[in-house]
């Protein structure tokens, strides 16, 4: 399949250039920025686009391409970082500068053709643009002199040279950042460059994703575990390996005792009446997740017992009921990312439980068939393959389950108290009709204490947060504007409801700069 490969050079927000192109349904893949061309011309790279990042062009050590991938032939985009980066190679120069965030006004210039082309006003790559837009710009340098053979093909109030090109070797470098939303046209910017100067062809369809997965993953062979949880990832995993493999696949949905109420339930009935027909073991190993956790209360620290503790679970699970080839996980993308493990330079945000924490001893080979997908894709396979609405359509969960909505320690009482809580946060949304339209919504409790006046007695209990978000696909979110009807009732319920909590709080921070879950 025609792929663009963008080399990652450590912004938090590289992979949402892979989004954007995925949008119009070309091939994109984040690889590290260092990956080698003779590597991208086995990915059928069709155009090159470097991403950007933090470093200075000029700071000793900083991150360069492999130097064969300005002679490989294929187009190239530089995004701010990655724009320097292309300034400093063909010899322009590249200053600190004052830095700049958010929006300017970019208008297409040019139109001389530089680098021996016919030329026109944005060269292609500001095609569309319908005069002056809102450009996003994040960046501490910029480009002082523009290289011989380049013309300005863009600017803004700031950045005289915010966009550039050698139409003739097909290299642009844009300073602002058409990746993130807040970029108008941005995703116009990206098609004009994968479709319209690389000729990448639209083939990245779901239906193609389906038939190449099932294809590949039926050539391997053995038997395959699956941990299975009855979110959207694991559910369409497990689906995807049935089609593949047949009855040479076990799942096991471990319950870890830090799953929502009556969730075991739930999932059992759900997957039961959905046609699918998987395989499931049910694994009660609630005592040995909480006794590992006890008097436990660092965030990072927990992610890594409960990913340790599954890795077990699973495979003392293999030996009893083996042999298995592998174990197949729900990884997705940004799951990937955001543990920084993707090879590249990102920093860790959080170690999710399901990536990078499976240890060598467990002797299985890692499966994980939506790796390359986002959310939202996956939920587009889950359809094609018949997954319920119920499921394919829940508010993700997260793997360590509510030990990440606990702050500090995990002991039972603050379990009962975030349990009971997020039930009637759940429950007031769907009696107001909106929880299919939020993201995420669940309360969270921490050690902090209230006073409240509870009759006429004093009580001293905890104050819970609730924590309701709108996103597209995890990496940002914002709080949702919940009605102050429902907000109240959901107050209400709690505090009335559940014993030992005191006080409610609305968490009104977006992400970034917070994350979704607080631990
Ligand atoms: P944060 O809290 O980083 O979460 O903004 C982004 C999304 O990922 C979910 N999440 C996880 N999912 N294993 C998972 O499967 C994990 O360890 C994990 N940690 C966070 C979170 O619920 C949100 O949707």
């Amino acid at each position: 399949t025609d792929t663009i490969a963008v080399l990652d050079f450590g912004s938090q927000y590289s992979h949402l250039i892979c989004r954007r192109i995925r949008d119009f349904s070309v091939r994109a893949e984040l690889v590290p920025y260092d990956t080698p061309a003779a590597r991208l011309a086995e990915m059928s790279a069709r155009g090159i686009v470097l991403s950007g990042g933090p470093a200075s062009v000029y700071a000793d050590g900083a991150p360069r391409p492999d130097p064969a991938v300005f002679d490989a032939g294929v187009p190239i985009l530089g995004i701010c970082y990655g724009h320097q980066v292309i300034v400093d190679r063909f010899g322009g120069t590249v200053k600190r500068a004052n830095r700049e965030y958010g929006s300017s006004v970019l208008s297409a210039a040019g139109g001389g053709g530089g680098g021996g082309g016919e030329g026109r006003a944005g060269a292609g790559l500001l095609d569309g643009l319908g005069g002056p837009v809102r450009a996003w710009m994040s960046h501490g340098d910029e480009a002082e002199r523009v290289p011989d053979g380049f013309e300005v093909i863009g600017r803004t109030d700031s950045a005289a040279a915010a966009a550039i090109a050698d139409t003739g070797r097909s290299v642009y470098g844009i300073q602002f950042h058409p990746e993130v939303a807040h970029t108008e046209k941005g995703d116009a910017i990206l098609r004009n460059f994968a479709v319209g100067i690389c000729g990448a062809r639209q083939e990245w369809t779901m239906e193609a994703f389906v038939d190449e997965a099932v294809a590949r993953l039926s050539r391997a062979g053995g038997r395959v575990l699956c941990g299975i949880s009855g979110g959207v990832d694991s559910t369409v995993a497990a689906a995807l390996l049935h089609r593949a493999v047949g009855d040479r696949l076990v799942c096991v949905f471990v319950d870890n005792g830090l799953l929502r109420e009556g969730e075991r339930a739930e999932v059992e009935a759900a997957l039961g009446a959905s046609g699918l027909a998987l395989p499931v073991e049910y694994v009660d190993a609630s005592a040995r997740f909480l006794g590992r956790l006890a008097g436990v209360s660092d965030p990072e620290r927990k992610r890594l017992i409960i990913g340790e503790e599954f890795a077990a679970v699973f495979a003392e699970f293999a030996e009893a009921n083996g042999p298995f080839r592998s174990l197949a996980q729900g990884t997705l993308y940004p799951d990937v990312i955001e543990s920084g493990v993707s090879g590249g330079p990102a920093a860790v945000i959080k170690s999710h439980h399901n990536v990078g924490g499976l240890p060598d001893w467990l002797g299985l080979d890692v499966v994980e068939p939506l790796r390359d997908l986002y959310k939202d894709e996956v939920r587009r396979v889950a359809g094609m393959l018949g997954v319920p609405d119920s499921l394919a359509w829940r508010h993700p969960f997260p793997g360590p389950g509510l030990a990440v909505r606990i702050i500090g320690e995990v002991t039972a009482e603050k379990l009962a108290v975030c349990r009971s809580a997020s039930r009637i946060v759940e429950d007031e949304l769907r009696g107001a009709g909106l929880y299919g339209s939020v993201w995420q919504a669940y309360a969270a409790v921490g050690d902090d204490r209230a006073v409240g006046v509870v009759g006429d007695e004093r009580s001293y209990g905890r104050i819970v947060m609730v924590r309701i978000v709108d996103s597209v696909d995890a990496m940002t979110a914002d709080w949702t504007r919940v009605p102050s009807a429902v907000l109240e009732s959901i107050s209400n319920r709690i505090t009335n409801e559940v014993e030992g909590a005191a006080w409610v709080t609305y968490a009104v921070s977006s992400k970034p700069p917070a994350t979704i879950e607080p631990q």
